[in-house]
């Protein structure tokens, strides 16, 4: 993580630096137009590309989807094995794609309870985009909060056994979170109407600005991508101070800037 909010108070840019979503509503999407569950997150890739399209052009610099949760497994064995299919489909037929777009692709999550044809397809993307400077789109997959804060905690306790407790610093420990590269999402977004976090990036969420709509994943547009970000433009950013200082610090950064 390049800077942490909670050490820090952090730029906030007009535009998301760092977008996460929850695509969530692709079952009741196609629930209600009496098809199979599998046609919405079908629909739902479509929505996919066309997020990272939108992304891309606005100037977002990294952009971190929720696409299968650990506990995700407890679906039924038919709607899992279909998920996982689409996923090497989608890996397969997308990556040259994103590679001419410039786009930086990366899996974070629990990767080795998949497949090893899918882990190797992983692989084989995350190389072959590693340069991409556009975007960085990160997928979560088999991701859990709670399982990313454990696995941070015990590669820091392998790698460097002697540390004191208080050595055990954010800084020292935040470099082994998945998402250790990017800065904090800026904003959230949680389509399909629930108003949780799922056991989504609970560690990266501290102070990101939250989004929940009703529209379903698939019909999750650019006009309504463009809603989200007005409604985090005017959301004023405190990271725990008060609004009279908030004001004071830019309108001394206006003054500065006009000098
Ligand atoms: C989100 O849509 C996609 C995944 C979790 C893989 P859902 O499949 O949860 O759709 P709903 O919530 O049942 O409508
Ligand atoms: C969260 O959606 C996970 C993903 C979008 C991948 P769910 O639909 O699984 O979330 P819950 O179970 O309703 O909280
Ligand atoms: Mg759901």
């Amino acid at each position: 993580m390049t800077s942490s909010s909670t050490q820090a108070v952090p730029d906030t840019p007009q535009i998301p630096r760092h977008i996460a979503v929850i695509m969530d509503g692709n079952g009741r999407w196609a629930t209600k137009r009496f098809l199979p569950r599998v046609a919405g997150h079908k629909k739902g890739v479509e929505t996919v590309r066309e997020m990272v399209r939108n992304c891309a052009e606005l100037g977002v610099e990294y952009l971190t989807l929720f696409a299968f949760s650990s506990e995700n497994w407890r679906r039924p064995k038919e709607e899992v094995s279909l998920l996982m299919r689409l996923f090497i489909s989608v890996l397969e037929n997308e990556v040259s794609r994103l590679n001419e777009n410039g786009i930086r692709l990366r899996v974070v999550g629990d990767l080795s309870a998949f497949d090893p044809a899918l882990q190797k397809a992983i692989a084989t993307a995350e190389h072959k985009t590693a340069a991409n400077t556009k975007l960085c789109l990160t997928i979560a997959a088999n991701y859990g909060g709670r399982w990313d804060v454990l696995q941070a905690m015990r590669r820091l306790l392998v790698e460097q056994p002697g540390l004191t407790p208080e050595q055990v610093t954010e800084e020292a420990f935040v470099r082994y979170l998945c998402m250790a590269d990017a800065p904090e999402p800026d904003l959230f977004i949680r389509t399909g109407g629930e108003k949780r976090i799922s056991n989504f990036l609970l560690w990266q969420l501290a102070y990101t600005e939250l989004y929940f709509t009703d529209t379903f994943w698939p019909d999750f547009d650019r006009n309504a991508l463009h809603q989200a970000i007005l409604s985090y433009q005017q959301r004023e950013r405190r990271f725990g101070r008060t609004s009279a200082q908030v004001q004071a610090e830019s309108a001394a950064v206006s003054a500065q800037a006009a000098c």
